[in-house]
């Protein structure tokens, strides 16, 4: 029987992605829509667990920040998510984690430096951390900037680049993943 993920839930055979950014209301929840919205839109939400975090907790259990969720919403995307800041389960939970900036990436790799030393984590969960930009195709920019203190142009900025790399990310895991490719 084909297995279904109707509610985002995580299985043995689902793909898992994490994006993280500073606040978790701006570019992740984002990243997290638009990815959503793809793999959607391809028919793999069985396929996919995907979430979103923050490497702060000053927003933990708010609404992604209007603004973001209004810019979004006019390229048909809708960004739900509820702010939360990693946790050392993510190491174990997700094949991927994708930093939004280099500082966000800095902040992921020292709290699992510090995490991995009491909890049982995978020695080599690092390697699952990536630039989100590292998989932008039509643009050079090598970090998604934070918008949260600059005007409505930020906001499609960052939604400019999260399409280009959520594509490139999609294609590149439906290509190399036997989870994906087997079913
Ligand atoms: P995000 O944006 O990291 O893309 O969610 C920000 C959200 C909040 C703050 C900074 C950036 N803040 O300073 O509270």
């Amino acid at each position: 029987m084909a297995s279904t993920n109707p509610d985002n839930v995580q299985t043995a055979n689902s793909f898992s992605v994490l994006f993280v950014c500073l606040g978790n209301i701006c570019r992740s929840p984002a990243a997290e829509g638009v990815f959503r919205y793809l793999v959607k839109e391809r028919s793999l939400d069985s396929k996919f667990y995907i979430d979103s975090a923050g490497t702060i907790n000053y927003h933990e259990g708010g609404p992604a920040d209007p603004r973001m969720r209004a810019a979004a919403k006019g390229r048909g995307v809708e960004i739900t998510s509820i702010s939360r800041p990693i946790r050392p389960s993510d190491f174990r939970d997700f094949d991927l984690i994708l930093a939004m900036d280099k500082q966000n990436r800095e902040d992921i790799l020292e709290a699992f430096e510090r995490w991995r030393h009491r909890e049982t984590l995978p020695a080599d969960a690092d390697k699952k951390v990536r630039l989100m930009c590292s998989y932008c195709k039509k643009h050079d920019e090598t970090e998604v900037p934070d918008p949260y203190y600059g005007g409505p142009q930020g906001f499609e900025k960052v939604l400019d680049l999260l399409e280009d790399a959520c594509e490139s990310l999609l294609e590149s895991i439906v290509a190399e993943d036997s989870r994906i490719l087997d079913s």
